[in-house]
């Protein structure tokens, strides 16, 4: 099984937790994309979903393949969001924000009654850190923001380059406007005081660690898919 199929194997077992009628928060990045898909098929034999998008990207899908929308203020409180993950530790604390969708990913997530991890084996670690953290931060200040974030880090004993994400020629921008930092930390040993910590941060918009947010991951393997739970 290749990477897309084992995508699509998380994407399907996903669709068995949406059920006729539910308000559901949709994912961005590619595992989200096929699960997209997945739903529209449903929704073209005539199962009801009201869907918020987390990023522009994701929007443009869903309009594509015909998932009705609405916006977060339309619907602020959801049944259940479906997304993919950078990185998924035992605990189902993920890094997430690799596709640049995390400030929009974690305020859906948060408001749904029930966030749902969809990924395939290479996401699941031991310890969160391999992949970049993203860290949100305001255009305003952001040589001072970098500068805090990196003594943050240093009190955690964290090292490794914290880099403004680019796109082309120029720094990436997110949905909100804001730019990202990717801080290659390595693994990080205490990943909740960190998050409160950076939360902390005046410059700082929103990280990719989400704590205590997902409460079942189905993670998809050459042999199928299981579920993770917490
Ligand atoms: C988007 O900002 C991210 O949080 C994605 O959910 C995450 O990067 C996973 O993306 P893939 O499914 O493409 O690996």
């Amino acid at each position: 099984m290749d990477a897309r199929e084992m995508k699509i194997k998380a994407a399907q077992a996903a669709l068995d937790y949406v059920e006729d009628g539910m308000r559901l928060g949709i994912g961005t990045g590619s595992t989200a994309e096929e699960f997209v898909r997945l739903l529209a098929e449903k929704v073209a034999s005539g199962f009801r979903i009201e869907g918020v998008p987390t990023s522009e990207r994701t929007a443009r899908l869903c309009v594509e393949l015909g998932v009705p929308l609405k916006s977060l203020e339309e619907l602020p409180e959801l049944d259940l969001t479906i997304d993919g993950a950078d990185e998924v530790d035992p605990m189902l604390r993920l890094i997430k924000g690799g596709g640049g969708a995390l400030l929009r990913e974690k305020i859906v997530a948060c408001a749904s009654a029930r966030m749902i991890v969809i990924a395939d084996e290479t996401k699941v670690v031991d310890t969160l850190g391999a992949f970049k953290l993203p860290i949100e931060v305001n255009v305003f200040g952001l040589a001072a923001t970098r500068i805090a974030v990196e003594k943050l880090a240093a009190r955690h004993g964290l090292s490794g380059e914290i880099a403004v994400r680019t796109s082309g020629d120029g720094p990436f921008m997110t949905d909100g406007g804001h730019l990202i930092l990717d801080a290659s930390f390595g693994r990080i040993p205490d990943a909740d005081a960190l998050a409160c910590e950076l939360n902390a941060i005046p410059g700082v918009v929103e990280h990719g660690l989400f704590i205590g947010i997902a409460s079942l991951a189905i993670i998809a393997g050459p042999a199928g898919a299981r579920v993770m739970t917490v």
